[in-house]
């Protein structure tokens, strides 16, 4: 095959959604449609459960299971599919914006009794800064749902993207009757008879005005198919592939994951219409997926909890050019020259070396403490891929040493943790004291008990009461140095050495932008 043929048919994304939607159940479902895996169970393990915080060695445990469900592969219908599997926890809400940056489109769960919640909508952000296509699948059928139309005004409003429902619901919660696929015209009866088994049935009715329709679904709700599908014929504009492939449109489905109903219409309209490896951006320029030479960056690293072998994988999206084993490639951040005897992929369950591996693949590279999350490997240039943000941390700690002779440990442990993205380091213009900001409050947690199992490095926390992190610029000179001197005491720096500002309150922070028109304040570090 190739390169431009294997790039046509890989389709690389992710399923999002708030917890408890069905992420886990529809990521599941799509790998036993796609023959991945033939058991139910084995993505779920991965699960880390919601009131997790005090069990953290559960946490421990479901690390080492998420490392074998980070990247699940399968062919389905000559099409290379790789979902990228993102941590339902919302404290780990950051890895999952850095996978998103490894994707080439998104599936977006949305639990129809419960509608749009608040990590949905902070997924959607993050795609919509990078133009993410979306596909909505409207979960949980089954139960009673709200109104469809009320749902889709819901999406549209809150997520703020246009949306096109390729299939409608017939009713909902006990009186479902089927889902109406009005992409391939044709009705998928919910039976429950078929529950957690097999597909249902489908019947196809291309002719809305059949009887057909009446005899499977009864006269009430022929009726009621009939006129909600004029409506929406009314309402919407016709599908859009290209309004979807810029991230204008988002295809809306509804089914219910646990039950198989209304997966398989969204995989097999998935695999028609969702993009194939895109265009990345460099800081120099647009790299394209055919290009010959090999490119990729890092998004995420993963470490073995294992004090003994404390290596890491760190997982390299390509984004253009034939990977090869054993092949030299220059990691631009340290200028060196690196091989790799065994690369590794993911095929569901199992993990195997490579030899060769194409733009959309995500490859698993052995890391002894030397990479760091967003860094490029290429077979030359110094290219530098963006859009791998950190984003603006939400808690903050101060970092103390509780062990005056393990200091080097420290030092290092907090310093390979960062690079990973497990957390932001600042330090302080006021003391030079050390502060970690994260996204959740677990994450000083796992910081803890990392530094001191893998490290053999003892930390202590102590408060600080912080609202927000943002990193300032400004081509004002003066008055940058007017506010780094007035705000002195909420300056520090990050990892980077730039300027970040500590806001005590959104009121402070409200008023700091309001006094200094010139500066500018970014919530993310990527600017
Ligand atoms: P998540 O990854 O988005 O957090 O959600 P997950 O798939 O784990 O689903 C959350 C809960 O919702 C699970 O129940 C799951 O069985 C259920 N669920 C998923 N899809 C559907 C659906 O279509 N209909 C209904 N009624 N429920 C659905 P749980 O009780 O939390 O877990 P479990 O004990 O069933 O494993």
């Amino acid at each position: 095959m190739t390169l431009q043929e294997e790039i046509s048919r890989r389709r690389t994304f992710a399923v999002i959604a708030h917890p408890d939607a069905g992420k886990t159940t529809l990521t599941e479902k799509l790998l036993l449609f796609g023959g991945a895996i033939h058991v139910a169970g084995a993505v779920k393990s991965n699960k880390i459960k919601k009131g997790a915080t005090s069990d953290f060695m559960e946490i421990e445990r479901q690390r080492g299971i998420s490392v074998a469900t980070s990247v699940m592969g399968f062919e389905y219908r000559g099409r290379k599919i790789n979902i990228l599997d993102t941590p339902g926890h919302e404290d780990f809400a950051e890895d999952t914006y850095r996978t998103l940056t490894a994707v080439d489109s998104v599936i977006i769960v949305i639990d129809g009794a419960k509608g749009v919640e608040s990590q949905t909508r902070k997924l959607m952000e993050v795609c919509r800064m990078r133009n993410t296509p979306v596909i909505v699948y409207i979960n949980k059928l089954d139960r009673p749902c709200k109104d469809p139309f009320d749902l889709l005004d819901e999406v549209e409003k809150e997520l703020k993207i246009r949306v096109r429902p390729l299939s409608f619901p017939i009713s909902s919660g006990t009186t479902l009757k089927g889902v109406y696929n009005i992409y391939e015209e044709q009705l998928s009866l919910f039976t429950s008879d078929e529950r957690q088994t097999a597909d249902a049935s489908t019947v196809e009715i291309r002719d809305l005005k059949s009887p057909l329709l009446a005899e499977h679904i009864g006269e009430r709700y022929a009726a009621q198919l009939r006129d909600d599908l004029e409506l929406v014929q009314g309402v919407y504009d016709p599908f859009d592939r290209d309004a979807y492939l810029r991230g204008e449109s988002a295809p809306v489905f509804f089914g219910s994951a646990v039950n198989n109903f209304g997966v398989r219409e969204l995989l097999e309209c998935f695999i028609r219409i969702a993009p194939a490896p895109r265009t990345a951006t460099a800081e120099s320029r647009t790299v394209e997926p055919d290009e010959p030479k090999m490119s990729g960056f890092v998004f995420k690293i993963h470490a073995n909890m294992d004090p003994n072998h404390r290596d890491r994988i760190a997982f390299l999206k390509i984004c253009s050019g034939t990977f090869e084993r054993n092949r030299n490639y220059l990691h631009v951040r340290s200028g060196k020259q690196l091989k790799f005897s065994s690369p590794t992929a993911f095929m569901a369950e199992k993990k195997s070396v490579i030899d060769y591996a194409y733009p959309g693949d995500i490859v698993g590279l052995h890391d002894t403490g030397n990479f760091a999350i967003g860094d490029t490997f290429t077979e030359g240039e110094k290219l530098k891929f963006t859009g791998i943000p950190s984003f603006s941390p939400e808690q903050f700690r101060y970092i103390e040493n509780a062990d005056p002779l393990k200091f080097k440990q420290l030092a290092k442990g907090i310093d390979q943790l960062m690079d990973e993205g497990v957390a932001q380091l600042f330090t302080s213009n006021l003391n030079g004291r050390k502060i970690i900001g994260t996204v959740g409050a677990l994450q000083f947690e796992v910081i803890q008990y990392r530094l001191e199992h893998e490290y053999g490095a003892a930390c202590r926390w102590e408060p600080i009461s912080i609202h927000k992190a943002c990193w300032i610029r400004s081509d004002n000179a003066e008055q940058l140095a007017d506010f780094k001197r007035r705000k002195h005491t909420n300056m520090a720096v990050d990892k980077h050495g730039r300027d970040v500002f500590l806001a005590d309150t959104s009121y402070a922070l409200a008023l700091a932008q309001e006094n200094f028109k010139d500066i500018r304040f970014y919530f993310t570090s990527e600017f």
